[in-house]
């Protein structure tokens, strides 16, 4: 039998006088109201310990929502001995009912839990209502919904069969368990990296990032009341060098479903590396890292098409998206207009905090990223190849804010053109339209990453140069539009180079990393 078709969740606006925007305002005063003491998630049991760590809004940072419990080793070993015991039950369970439990928990997210995870995102990853509602809300419930559909369709498909033989595969779960590690700056890809293989008959160890404990919590709560079994997700709280300690020497790890920075994800490879020899099997690698996502135009473009594109892509998530745009290469017979257009955008951005609807650019997610994106424009501001265009200012008094930067350099190759700064700061390089290939070619070379990119161009044949020559530049490439926003179910996400093994999140081929197939052949 078939699931129900997926779709895309509808995206609520919370415009002004609405009852979503109501009903959300009520959900975050409530939040503030109170401070929440989270546990972590042990074999369905909720753990605590004595030690207790305050969780603020980046754009409130004395303000307490609540502690979370800190575990230490002993925290992972437990939730390993319990991926390991749930394991058998999990896999000979169905897949009809783990679709059933994994469709509930996407209709708890659309549906009751909508403000409570929004309300959570907004204060404890400071992103606007709008940003927390396509992040939290939509992107998690498509996860979902759409791994859900990929699920059944892997389950379906078969062999042939010559007469008197009988061809079929068994999706098998990874012998083991899955250890998902997540980053802090999307609450759909912490719910998705540990319900992926979980959804594949998979038990799983799962670690997020300190910073997104806040709404890591809620998305456990949504796991829980759509009834995953004790054991099959075991949410815990300890640093990573002492979880990967154990993990990755661990006999029975199966596989890491990782999103993150490319330094941390090399770490781990290297690690796994060296402890082949005590694993049962090969574990599946799938991670999701770091890019220098650019914004490459032709001279045909559309200069104000390209400015919304440099101000969106760049600053909406305050430019925490590993999709953001923070490189772009603009002809000058457009630079003039496009520098206008920016310039005047960013006018009507108000930065502050999330409660404030109308605050379009919130804080960054902590003192160590703030102080590594301000460390970067004061260095800009003191070079002598770069012009400040727009913002430059940063303050963190009392939230980590640091306002839309738009610098312009004179050398294509300058720090901030080659780095991931992860944060709201472009770098525009303007070239002489004759240059066209030659620029194409430094888009290419300049990183050492290819997540996204884009291309704006109202000429064929410059499109045409462009597909081909930036082929291996992104994993996702789009044209006349910015390289953020992709949609599960329409454009699957990922990157290669050092942004990823581009096993395209919220994808059947996702998914198909977390089984492992076994060909049974029957003779009559
Ligand atoms: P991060 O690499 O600092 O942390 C990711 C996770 O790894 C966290 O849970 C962290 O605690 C853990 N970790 C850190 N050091 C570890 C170690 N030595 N051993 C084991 N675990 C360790 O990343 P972040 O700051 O949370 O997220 C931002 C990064 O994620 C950016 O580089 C961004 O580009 C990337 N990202 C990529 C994608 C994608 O789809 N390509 C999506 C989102 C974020
Ligand atoms: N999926 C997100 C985007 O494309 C990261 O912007």
């Amino acid at each position: 039998f078939n699931v129900p078709v997926a779709k895309n969740e509808p995206i609520n606006s919370y415009a002004p006088g609405t009852k979503e925007r109501a009903s959300l305002q009520a959900a975050i005063a409530e939040a503030r109201s109170k401070q929440i003491d989270v546990p972590m998630y042990i074999n369905g049991e909720e753990v605590r310990t004595d030690k207790k760590v305050p969780m603020s809004p980046p754009h409130d940072h004395q303000h307490i929502l609540g502690y979370f419990s800190e575990g230490d080793a002993s925290h992972v070993q437990a939730s390993i001995d319990a991926a390991l015991a749930a394991k058998k039950d999990w896999a000979a369970m169905s897949w009809e009912n783990r679709a059933s439990i994994f469709l509930k928990a996407a209709e708890l997210i659309a549906g009751p839990y909508r403000d409570k995870i929004n309300a959570a995102t907004m204060l404890g990853q400071s992103k606007n209502a709008f940003q927390a509602e396509i992040d939290s809300a939509c992107e998690i419930v498509d996860f979902l919904r759409f791994n859900v559909q990929y699920m059944t369709e892997i389950y379906k498909q078969q062999p042939d069969s010559a007469a008197g033989i009988w061809n079929r595969v068994e999706q098998r779960p990874l012998e083991g368990f899955v250890f998902a590690l997540t980053p802090f700056n999307f609450t759909a890809i912490a719910g998705n990296l540990p319900t992926a293989p979980a959804m594949m008959g998979n038990t799983v160890v799962w670690k997020p990032a300190y910073t997104q404990i806040y709404s890591a919590n809620v998305l456990m709560e949504v796991f829980n009341e759509a009834g995953v079994p004790p054991g099959v997700i075991n949410l815990f709280y300890v640093d990573g060098p002492t979880a990967g300690d154990i993990i990755f020497k661990h006999k029975d790890f199966g596989g890491i479903h990782f999103t993150g920075s490319t330094a941390v994800f090399q770490h781990i490879w290297k690690t796994i590396g060296e402890n082949i020899y005590n694993y049962r099997s090969y574990p599946r690698i799938v991670g999701e890292t770091g890019g220098k996502d650019f914004i490459m135009v032709h001279e045909s473009a559309k200069a104000k098409q390209v400015a919304t594109a440099i101000t969106r892509g760049a600053f909406e998530f305050q430019g925490q998206k590993c999709s953001a745009a923070s490189r772009a290469y603009i002809p000058s017979n457009l630079w003039e207009d496009v520098k206008k257009y920016v310039q005047e955008d960013l006018k009507t951005f108000k930065m502050g905090g999330t409660e404030d609807f109308s605050n379009f650019i919130n804080a960054v997610i902590d003192e160590k990223a703030f102080d590594r994106i301000a460390k970067y424009i004061d260095e800009a501001k003191a070079s002598d190849k770069v012009e400040v265009i727009a913002g430059g200012n940063h303050d963190k008094s009392k939230g980590y804010f640091v306002e839309p930067t738009v610098l312009l350099t004179t050398d294509p190759k300058y720090t901030t053109m080659c780095e991931e700064i992860f944060g709201p700061v472009i770098t525009i390089y303007v070239y002489e339209p004759n240059d066209y290939e030659a620029t194409l070619k430094l888009v290419d070379e300049t990183s050492p990453y290819a997540l996204t990119g884009a291309i704006f161009s109202q000429d064929r044949y410059a499109l045409e140069v462009a597909v081909k020559a930036l082929e291996q530049s992104a994993g996702n490439f789009y044209i006349n539009d910015k390289p953020t926003g992709a949609v599960v179910g329409q454009q699957p996400f990922g990157g290669a180079r050092g942004s990823g093994t581009n096993d395209k999140a919220g994808s059947m081929i996702n998914l198909l990393r977390w089984v492992s197939p076994r060909l049974i052949k029957e003779t009559f």
